[in-house]
């Protein structure tokens, strides 16, 4: 055993704590994030830390002891009698296992591995307070703990591709993964805007390749900022990165993406793309149709040697060759490509087109590459387009189709499937306050929600997930507080699904852990995310009542007021007590006080009750998945939404009608039926095309009743709700059916021209 006397290393402290065992009132809290699989209170005395405790650390447990040390000296304000012991001769099944046994005389952590050891130090320090009341001292309870992974392979990726994060940033993220322990930094190193990874052979990827002279602004332009955006990482700093994660026992995952999002590559080696060039770096978003000619033998070459290399500079066992988003139209027309296809006999089988094969047939030769270094290669799901080597690794991010598919096909899958673990995505509805974003919504709540081996995945096809991931893409993210912001506390909810039993899991429990590990970001001066502290306003319809039941929940500690009349709550409003009635139009607002009466940040919600709310509505399509929130309900349930579309409050739809209809809950009287949508040129929503009401007084047959057609938007309209009104003689009905006509295609001179618009709706109305 050697024994790190911290006295020595904190001089200067000692003389803070001395005397301080007798009033303890820091006291550890052992319900951490992830939380721990086993925790039993112990009878006896608790250990009281203080002044000069002691680090015993078992052979070969020196970094992890260094680790103990640093986090006590630099989270703590004293030290004190006692020992911390860690060993690593834990008899268990799973490697990253560990236990943690205090009581008064001593803390033993013991793990099943160096890395069990350092996720028991990462436990044990997250327990601690990370500012100390009082004399400094913390008291930690007896206890026996018993923890381990629920999966082996538990990532975190970063695009350094489409903004660069130098090697001090990347170190801190390293630092954020280990905090929730991570095992894993998958890094995205190339793509069409930078190739950042230093590649002797082939100097120019990173001398042409890591510049490009500007980006454009918002999704689409037309402006561009001019900004230069630069940089890669030597050989040298991909070694100290490297090493700076297998101390805290991480693996690092190079992503070479190919054969697509490789415009960086043909600006630097126009030879390998299929037209020749000549290209630039790109400075736009998307999928470009410039990808690597796979039909010339130097192509094939390049991604032989940079794999090589690659392999060489990264010892973990996997390498992240892409495979994404490839699309074929060079491929068709390129002489070199079809000369190909034809040398390796590909013809259309079973709808996959021979460039789909051909794309498989890089994957193989990526595959073979990898193989010959004893690794596997890991592919995003499109790889599973064709034929696809037995070895390679699945990452299933369309949703978990990937990872059914795939461990059907019998490969070993890791999940990141978009709508839970897109951290680039919003993470709060709250359209103004918030950081502009790729799209989508995935709130800590929603990440928290995945389970990785879904129902429809046979139990014998379990065994082949390996793990989750998040991914973090960085179009639209340029600096590292803002990395920071949309990680943090997402990964904290990741940690639990990577961690946690299902039948442990437990959202409100983890909720309210979740203040513990902000006060150590705090600590560590990381920027990230408040939304979690926000009131949880919930509604749910009670028919009987004809109204919206609203139920609030807030973190622990703070009182609920609310209103009914649009005001402010203040600690002078309403009370919330209980599940409260709505059954007429108000607005409500709904708020959180601390003691100090300070309060948090308000949720409104405006509600209007007319003949269709609450009736039974039923579509014919349905929404577009990625804004189909609670589905067909939401159009009738009271709930008005706002300009800002990813509230969950509107439905969005794509292509096809909204074609929805509504029974009512009696036969009523009416004249008018209004909707609203949502137009916001730069992401795509458009006004409807036109719209038909049908009414029908016996509940089957239907008779238009009124009809109109729209005017095509403005193409530079500001983001706005547009409302409709349908106006027809009174009639009384039974049920109407209301078909709303997105437009199919954007005209040329919209900001989205050519593409389908997002038909936004919210709440069908009638009087
Ligand atoms: C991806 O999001 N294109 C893997
Ligand atoms: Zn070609």
């Amino acid at each position: 055993m050697k024994l790190i006397n911290l006295s020595q290393i904190l001089l200067a402290l000692t003389a803070i704590a001395a005397g301080a065992n007798l009033h303890a009132r820091n006291i550890a809290q052992y319900n951490t994030i992830p939380l721990p699989h086993e925790v039993e209170a112990m009878p006896g005395r608790p250990f009281i830390m203080g002044a000069d405790v002691k680090i015993a650390a078992g052979q070969g447990l020196e970094n992890e002891a260094r680790f103990m040390a640093d986090y006590l000296s630099s989270g703590l304000r004293g030290f004190s009698t006692g020992d911390i012991e860690l060993r690593a001769d834990l008899e268990d099944s799973n490697p990253e296992a560990y236990t943690i046994n205090i009581d008064g005389d001593r803390v033993v952590i013991n793990g099943a591995s160096a890395a069990g050891v350092f996720y028991g130090v990462q436990t044990l320090r997250k327990s601690l307070p990370s500012r100390l009341d009082a004399d400094g001292t913390v008291e930690l309870p007896a206890v026996r703990i018993y923890d381990r992974p629920r999966f082996a392979y538990r990532g975190m990726h970063l695009d350094v591709a489409r903004h660069f994060f130098g090697v001090d940033d990347v170190k801190t993220y390293i630092d954020m993964i280990a905090l929730h322990g991570g095992n894993t930094l998958h890094m995205h190193l190339t793509d069409d805007q930078g190739w950042r990874v230093e590649i002797s052979k082939y100097p120019l990827l990173t001398q042409i390749g890591s510049h490009r002279d500007g980006t454009i602004v918002g999704r689409t332009g037309p402006e561009y900022d001019n900004i230069p955006v630069d940089g890669f990482y030597t050989r040298d700093q991909i070694a100290d990165i490297i090493a700076y994660a297998a101390e805290r026992h991480i693996q690092v995952i190079p992503e070479i993406d190919l054969p697509s999002h490789m415009v960086a590559a043909l600006a630097s080696y126009p030879e390998l793309g299929c037209t020749g060039g000549p290209y630039e770096v790109w400075q736009r978003w998307g999928i470009k149709e410039d990808v690597l000619c796979p039909g010339k033998d130097a192509t094939m070459q390049f991604i032989t040697d940079v794999l090589d290399e690659v392999m060489d500079m990264f010892p973990a066992p996997y390498i992240h060759i892409g495979g994404d988003e490839c699309p074929k139209t060079r491929w068709k027309e390129c002489p070199d490509c079809q000369a190909r296809i034809k040398e390796l006999g590909l013809v259309e089988k079973e709808g996959v087109s021979p460039e789909a094969q051909l794309q498989g047939y890089v994957t193989a030769h990526a595959c073979d590459v990898v193989r010959r270094h004893g690794k596997s290669a890991i592919g995003w799901d499109e790889v599973l387009e064709c034929q696809v080597p037995d070895d390679a690794i699945v990452m299933s991010w369309h949703g978990v189709t990937g990872a059914t598919e795939g461990t059907k096909r019998g490969h070993r899958v890791i999940l990141t499937p978009s709508q839970y673990c897109y951290f680039d995505y919003f993470q709060s509805p709250d359209g103004p306050d918030e950081p502009f974003a790729v799209g989508g919504l995935t709130s800590v709540e929603k990440v928290y929600s995945l389970e990785p081996c879904p129902p429809e995945m046979p139990d014998s096809h379990k065994s082949l997930v390996m793990g989750v991931q998040a991914n973090l893409w960085t179009e639209y993210i340029k600096t590292f507080d803002h990395v920071q912001y949309n990680v943090l506390p997402r990964m904290a909810a990741l940690a639990e699904v990577q961690w946690v039993e299902p039948d442990k899991k437990d959202y409100e429990n983890f909720r309210s852990r979740v203040p513990h590990i902000m006060s150590a970001y705090d600590a560590a001066g990381y920027n990230y995310a408040k939304h979690i502290g926000d009131v949880k306003v919930h509604y749910e319809t009670d028919r009987d009542l004809h109204a919206l039941m609203m139920t609030c929940t807030a973190l622990p500690g703070y009182d609920i007021r609310y209103t009914l009349d649009g005001s402010e709550p203040t600690v002078g409003s309403q009370l919330y007590t209980g599940p409260v009635a709505l059954d007429r139009d108000c607005i409500v607002k709904v708020n959180t006080f601390h003691g100090d009466g300070i309060p948090g940040r308000a949720v409104c919600d405006t509600l209007g009750i007319n003949a269709l709310t609450f009736g039974k509505v039923s579509l014919v399509n349905e929404p577009y998945y990625v804004y189909a929130f609670q589905g067909a309900p939401q159009l009738v349930d009271g709930l008005r939404g706002t300009k800002y579309f990813r509230t969950g409050r509107w439905l969005g739809f794509s292509v096809k009608d909204v074609d929805a209809t509504v029974e009512l809950d009696s036969p009523a009287t009416l004249s008018t039926v209004t909707f609203n949508t949502v137009v916001k040129p730069e992401d795509a929503l458009a006004d409807a095309e036109s719209a038909e009401v049908y009414g029908s007084s016996d509940g089957h047959t239907f008779e238009l009743l009124a009809s109109q057609t729209y005017e095509p938007d403005d193409p530079k309209a500001d983001h706005h709700i547009s409302g409709h009104t349908l106006t027809f003689e009174p009639r009384t009905l039974k049920k109407l059916r209301i078909v709303i006509r997105p437009v199919k295609k954007l005209p040329a001179d919209h900001p989205q021209g050519g593409w389908p618009a997002l038909l936004f709706i919210d709440e069908l109305q009638a009087r």
